[in-house]
């Protein structure tokens, strides 16, 4: 049994009060490798952000999760070389799908798990999140559990008002489980395609524009658990110009649409003090190396096509702290 404490980590408990009191929420990124890490702290550090570090089960099989946990406590390290007094790093499992992977992650290192019991039925996912919780508030590691179903990843059919999360539903559920943070579904998904083309409007340059989120459901939830830290999933932004990179040097990327920066302002001053990135973060990474391999096809050492992906992906880390999140200043 490895405590997260050990390795200077912390769980989200002080992080998320703080948030949503001060109207701000704290960053979620995913990382699989070196250099996603790498990008993650020097935005954090050079922002003084608080950061969630996340790894999905994909991430534990491609990277093995005693090397991702031992980045993770080397990343507190490195973070403290960099000038930052106090690192506020929490180790997160993103989409946990059952007890023994929560309960496996929680022995080794991690400072916080989701349980993602929401293709289960109600009473199941009730069951299974408060069986985690059990187990994980012995560890004093924190629980982030969801309610409703979002698009793509998570539901093949399709974002429909049905899977949005059901207000009535949360304070029973919150109550029962002891979860320490909900994930809900107002209109976000997972991947580079959030909504289908006939959902949204299009610009005169072809440019997709979604459909809003969910706000008056965000509200209702908001109104029924007042000051409960809300997470949402699926926020990446898709940025328009990174498509266009990755399709101007020979990607393919059709129909790509994300949420608007301005729906994310605006949800993060809200209760919600979690905001999920990864498809941004891939973009950003994949359109600096396709350019490179594009202008420079002499280029064969992975440090001259990686390490501009980094800069792309620190650069792009340091504008959502800054300035859509709001997380820049709140750590020391
Ligand atoms: O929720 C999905 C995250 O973007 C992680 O993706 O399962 O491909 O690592 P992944
Ligand atoms: P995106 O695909 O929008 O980046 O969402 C990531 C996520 O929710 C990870 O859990
Ligand atoms: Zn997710």
């Amino acid at each position: 049994m490895i405590s997260y404490k050990d390795l200077g980590l912390v769980n989200t408990k002080e992080m998320f009060a703080k948030a949503v009191k001060g109207g701000y929420a704290i960053p979620a990124y995913n990382f699989n490798n070196m250099e996603q890490m790498q990008a993650i702290i020097q935005a954090c550090v050079e922002t003084k952000s608080p950061v969630i570090l996340q790894v999905s089960s994909g991430a534990r099989k491609y990277a093995n999760q005693t090397l991702l946990r031992y980045m993770a406590q080397g990343a507190v390290e490195y973070a403290k070389e960099l000038g930052c007094k106090k690192p506020e790093i929490v180790l997160h499992l993103d989409h946990g799908d059952s007890f023994e992977l929560c309960k496996s992650c929680i022995d080794m290192g991690f400072s916080s798990v989701m349980i993602d019991g929401s293709h289960l039925p109600y009473d199941e996912n009730v069951a299974l999140t408060k069986k985690v919780v059990e187990y994980a508030h012995a560890h004093d590691v924190s629980v982030e559990g969801e309610l409703g179903v979002l698009a793509g990843v998570e539901d093949d059919v399709s974002s429909e008002v049905s899977h949005y999360t059901k207000p009535e539903e949360v304070q029973d559920f919150v109550s029962k489980t002891g979860c320490d943070s909900l994930a809900i579904s107002i209109g976000t998904s997972h991947g580079r395609q959030k909504f289908k083309p006939e959902q949204c409007t299009k610009t005169a340059d072809g440019v997709l524009i979604p459909p809003p989120l969910a706000f008056d459901i965000l509200a209702e939830i908001e109104k029924k658990l007042p000051g409960f830290p809300i997470v949402l999933h699926g926020s990446s932004s898709v940025p328009v110009e990174y498509v266009k990179m990755v399709e101007k040097f020979g990607g393919k990327l059709s129909d790509s649409v994300g949420i608007p920066e301005e729906q994310l302002r605006k949800a993060a001053k809200s209760a919600v003090c979690k905001i999920n990135i990864d498809s941004d973060g891939r973009l950003a990474m994949t359109a600096a190396v396709r350019k490179i391999f594009a202008e420079q096809p002499e280029e064969f050492d992975p440090r001259k096509y990686l390490g501009p992906a980094r800069d792309e992906l620190k650069k792009l880390y340091m504008h959502k702290n800054k300035e859509v999140l709001g997380s820049a200043g709140h750590m020391e």
